[in-house]
């Protein structure tokens, strides 16, 4: 009878325990093999935002995991953005009081505690029904910027009401053919009290051909517009006050024609590898930038994103010259647990920000250069 009761705890165990394709993240020594398969497990387990990606492939429908997960085609340039920045090697100078780290920076004025912020990301709600709420709410206890996407399963008005009144959030905003529709959320987005607008301007008309999740879901259909044009750029920046970021810059070229057309901000993304498979990744792009039109450092505020995992990975694209840095995946992937996912994920990063900028001697984010990072493993673009 013992040994029945033994054998039948076991096969439950065996069936129960969790064994998770890792799909070649960097092995930390995670250890799954207490979880139990499409249930959380203890938060306590997890030590950086890889971890969060497993924990949410453990508990996220296949449908939605691949949603957020799914790069374009081959999925080259969302490999690319993981692997580029072991490229990268950081240089750190000894000798330098490191006692009182400063992470804060201003971006497009507003202060926020740290250079990274959460990304524009579609669907908070397959996380968790608390949905954007939780990543508002996060953002605003920690301080850091928050840029809900405009695909959002809450609304603009909601998701400006779950922040708190000391909070300042941007909004992102697609180019919709339905020009009243564009001049409707505009008009909303400003009336709710964002502060800026992240212009997507990398997928017109169509979405890449992101293969992993059309095995569940054709997103092809997305409404955009294929006609965006200077001049529809120009028609755009009329129909708002606030100030509006183009984000999806790939080429130092229309890095100088955003500078050229006064725009106060860019936005470097190759969309998490979702949209031009084959498109280079931020370390590239800001490299060629700084080669080509090393103006666009000097007289409008960059950003970047695409990747990144650590604070060591944020730390690369600040010397290379972003202002602040984006958080896509990372951040859905902890909104598993909702508020609590959110907080513990930016607080990791935050730490490992911190704890590599005084390793290197860098007292505030804002002396981080050139001169912090070797790029010599890296192809430049031209
Ligand atoms: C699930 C998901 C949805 C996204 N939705 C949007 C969106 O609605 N608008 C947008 O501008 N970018 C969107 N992005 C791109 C992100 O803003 C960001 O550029 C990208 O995720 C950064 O790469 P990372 O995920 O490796 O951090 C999305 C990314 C993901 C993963
Ligand atoms: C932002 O920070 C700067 C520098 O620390 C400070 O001078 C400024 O007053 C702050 N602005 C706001 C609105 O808090
Ligand atoms: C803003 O308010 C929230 C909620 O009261 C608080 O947790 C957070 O620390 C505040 N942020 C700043 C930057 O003061
Ligand atoms: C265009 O957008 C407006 C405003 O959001 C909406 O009322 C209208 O139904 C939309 N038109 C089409 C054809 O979808
Ligand atoms: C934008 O507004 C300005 C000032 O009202 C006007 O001169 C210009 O023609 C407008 N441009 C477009 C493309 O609508
Ligand atoms: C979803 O988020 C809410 C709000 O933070 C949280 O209370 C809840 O526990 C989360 N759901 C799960 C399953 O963790
Ligand atoms: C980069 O920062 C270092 C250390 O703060 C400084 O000595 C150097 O002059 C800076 N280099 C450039 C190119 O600005």
């Amino acid at each position: 009878m013992l040994s029945f009761l033994v054998l039948s705890f076991l096969s439950a165990y065996a069936v129960r325990a969790v064994v998770i394709d890792t799909e070649g993240l960097p092995d930390t020594g995670l250890d799954t093999s207490t979880w139990t398969a499409g249930t959380l497990p203890p938060l306590e387990d997890l030590w950086d935002a890889n971890d969060f990606q497993i924990a949410a492939k453990n508990v996220l429908k296949p449908k939605y995991y691949a949603s957020y997960r799914t790069g374009a085609l081959n999925e080259y340039t969302y490999q690319a953005n993981l692997g580029i920045y072991s490229k990268v090697r950081l240089n750190g100078f000894s000798f330098r009081d490191v006692s009182n780290p400063q992470t804060s920076v201003s971006i497009l004025g507003h202060n926020f505690t740290q250079p990274f912020f959460i990304a524009p990301a579609a669907n908070a709600g397959h996380a968790n029904k608390s949905a954007e709420a939780s990543l508002a709410r996060a953002a605003g206890r920690a301080g850091i910027l928050y840029v809900p996407s405009i695909s959002s399963t809450l609304s603009i008005e909601q998701i400006a009401a779950a922040g708190f009144e000391n909070q300042t959030m941007f909004h992102q905003e697609y180019i919709w053919s339905n020009t009243s529709q564009v001049s409707d959320e505009l008009a909303r987005m400003e009336a709710a009290g964002f502060k800026a607008i992240f212009l997507t301007v990398d997928n017109s008309g169509i979405n890449g051909v992101r293969v992993r999740s059309m095995r569940y879901t054709d997103e092809s259909d997305t409404g955009h517009s294929t006609s965006f044009s200077l001049s529809a750029l120009a028609g755009f920046r009329n129909l708002t006050t606030l100030p509006v970021v183009p984000k999806g810059i790939k080429t130092w070229q229309d890095a100088l024609t955003c500078l050229e057309l006064g725009f106060p901000a860019i936005y470097v993304s190759n969309h998490g590898g979702r949209v031009v498979d084959g498109a280079p990744t931020a370390v590239e792009v800001l490299m060629d930038i700084r080669k080509n039109a090393p103006q666009v450092f000097e007289r409008m505020e960059v950003y970047a994103d695409g990747g990144v995992r650590t604070g060591a990975d944020a730390l690369i694209l600040l010397a290379l010259g972003a202002r602040a840095v984006g958080l896509g995946r990372p951040a859905m992937f902890a909104n598993i647990w909702g508020d609590a996912g959110v907080d513990k994920l930016i607080s990791l990063f935050a730490a490992e920000l911190q704890t590599t900028m005084q390793l290197m001697g860098v007292q505030n984010v804002n002396q981080l250069n050139t001169s912090y990072v070797n790029t010599g493993n890296i192809v430049p673009l031209s």
